[in-house]
């Protein structure tokens, strides 16, 4: 199927809008946890300045401050701005699209991306506009999930909605999930654009839930393209994904929470000087 990115970028953004108010509790905690990693990968510390990229509500930008950065935030979604606002109202924060950032070239020591990547219509526009606007010698790091099958969460979901529903119903098609999932090609792609010295691990996160019904309530309310899917559904066939999801996710009971592996690959570079 071909890619219309114009209409894959407007139901992302229809799809933020919608999700705003929900993600922050859905999985704050979540993609949290990859916030010292990433900011060590970018050399982040007192006087940094640092672009949070598809920052959400802003947790990256806030532990990023809390280093002592000189930190702006960014998201092309005005409900998730006005999320990052309230949760952070010492830092600036700034509507804009990681397609075409509102920035002069050579404006950052620092970029980050937490999780944006898999989201856009346009990835690799993304990445030559994050390296336009470092600094020679500048450090950019972002993060995607690791595929399905290690992150379970996801894995989950997709394959009860692969046995009880309908997994073809009729979306904008995007960039594949898990493409930057890849390490050779997440590597091939900032080399690509011009980036040195880069580094891809995996960081072990997980995703602490305390009810079985967590990871598919996170996906259907705190999520986009995963979200539509399920809303596609019919009645009978979303109650047999949620109980398969509720199923696979009581098997990691521990202590009465739920422990899912949900790892995530972590690629940095540094814009060659
Ligand atoms: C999965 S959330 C990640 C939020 C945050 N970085 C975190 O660590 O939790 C993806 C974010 O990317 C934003 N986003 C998606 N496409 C974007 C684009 N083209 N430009 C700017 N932000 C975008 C969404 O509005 C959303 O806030």
């Amino acid at each position: 199927m071909t890619i219309d990115p114009n209409a894959f970028h407007a139901f992302e953004h229809a799809g933020w809008e919608r999700a705003a108010e929900h993600y922050g509790d859905a999985f704050g905690a979540l993609t949290s946890e990859v916030a010292p990693a990433l900011l060590d990968a970018v050399h982040a510390g007192r006087g940094t300045r640092l672009l949070d990229v598809a920052t959400g509500p802003g947790f990256i930008a806030g532990v990023a401050t809390a280093r002592g950065g000189d930190v702006v935030g960014l998201d092309f979604s005005p409900a998730m701005i006005a999320e990052a606002r309230r949760r952070h109202p010492s830092i600036a924060f700034r509507e804009g699209d990681a397609e075409e950032l509102p920035f002069d070239s050579g404006s950052f020591d620092a970029i980050v991306m937490n999780f944006g990547l898999l989201h856009l219509a346009r990835p690799d526009t993304a990445i030559a506009e994050a390296h336009r606007v470092l600094r020679r010698g500048g450090r950019y790091a972002l993060t995607v999930w690791a595929p399905p099958e290690d992150a379970i969460g996801f894995g989950m979901v997709l394959q009860a909605v692969q046995a009880f529903g309908n997994p073809d119903v009729p979306l904008p098609e995007g960039p594949p999930f898990f493409r930057f999932s890849d390490h050779n090609e997440f590597r091939r792609t900032l080399e690509g654009a011009g980036f040195a010295d880069v580094n891809i691990t995996v960081l072990p996160l997980t995703w602490r839930l305390s009810s079985p019904d967590g990871a598919f309530d996170a996906l259907s309310r705190g999520g986009v393209r995963t979200a539509a899917v399920l809303r596609a559904q019919t009645p009978a066939a979303l109650d047999a994904i949620r109980a398969a999801v509720r199923h696979g996710v009581e098997a990691h009971e521990k202590d009465g929470m739920f422990l899912l592996p949900m790892p995530a690959v972590l690629a940095s570079g540094t814009k060659a000087g």
